[in-house]
């Protein structure tokens, strides 16, 4: 990370801070826990930061062409992102609730960098062609939706839970699909990024934390505010 400190070095710091200070200093380290994490986030995809990824989710808006889906893709990504990270905060004191949500905050990044790579190898003719109605439609439905409103919602860890299957099995995972098929350089590529998708999708059954696999279980852990 920036200023040669690693990120585990900043949690240590941070873990003594909240020793030493007490619980008046938890919103302080709340703060402090999601700047580390946005850094740590765009390290592992400086691009997403660049003017050129800024430009690519800026130009040709209002168009239904094949850039402005995968646009609006990259915005999901990064609404995806910021609610993972909110997750995070609101269960900031379940450790292991909280690195599961961080997990999946950063394959939300990764999702991003996936569609911006394959944005980068399509051909001008595919990027200003039109895109698919539905797709446009599906994306821009998914993003009328402010991640800080649903965060607001969120009481407990089932309503957490709840809100994360949601959102994994909506339509914006539809379109990142279907953009992986039809833009990937070639098959094997695709083939790939699909099964990524399907493993991140599985994972929030399968690697959830496993003394809160049930319902009950997780409406019993309040959410931070
Ligand atoms: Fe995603």
């Amino acid at each position: 990370m920036g200023a040669g400190w690693s990120e585990e070095e900043l949690y240590d710091a941070l873990n003594v801070a909240l020793i030493v200070g007490g619980s008046t200093v938890i919103p302080h380290l709340r703060h402090a826990v999601e700047t580390i994490d946005r850094a740590c986030l765009s390290t592992a995809c400086p691009s997403l930061n660049s003017d050129s990824f800024r430009k690519g989710r800026t130009v040709m808006s209002n168009t239904d062409t094949t850039a402005e889906l995968f646009k609006l893709a990259m915005a999901a990504e990064e609404a995806a992102e910021d609610l993972y990270l909110g997750l995070k905060a609101k269960f900031a004191h379940q450790p292991d609730v909280a690195d599961f949500w961080r997990e999946y905050a950063k394959e939300e990044v990764g999702h991003a960098c996936w569609l911006e790579s394959v944005r980068d190898k399509s051909s001008p003719e595919q990027l200003s062609a039109p895109a698919d109605p539905s797709m446009l439609n599906d994306a821009r439905k998914f993003l009328r939706r402010s991640p800080q409103h649903a965060l607001e919602e969120i009481a407990n860890l089932e309503d957490a839970y709840q809100l994360a299957n949601e959102l994994e099995n909506s339509e914006i995972n539809v379109v990142f699909e279907f953009i992986i098929t039809n833009f990937s350089s070639d098959e094997s590529a695709g083939s790939f990024l699909r099964s990524q998708l399907r493993d991140h999708i599985a994972r929030l059954v399968t690697d959830f934390p496993a003394r809160f696999t049930s319902a009950a279980s997780r409406q019993a852990v309040k959410a931070l505010d």
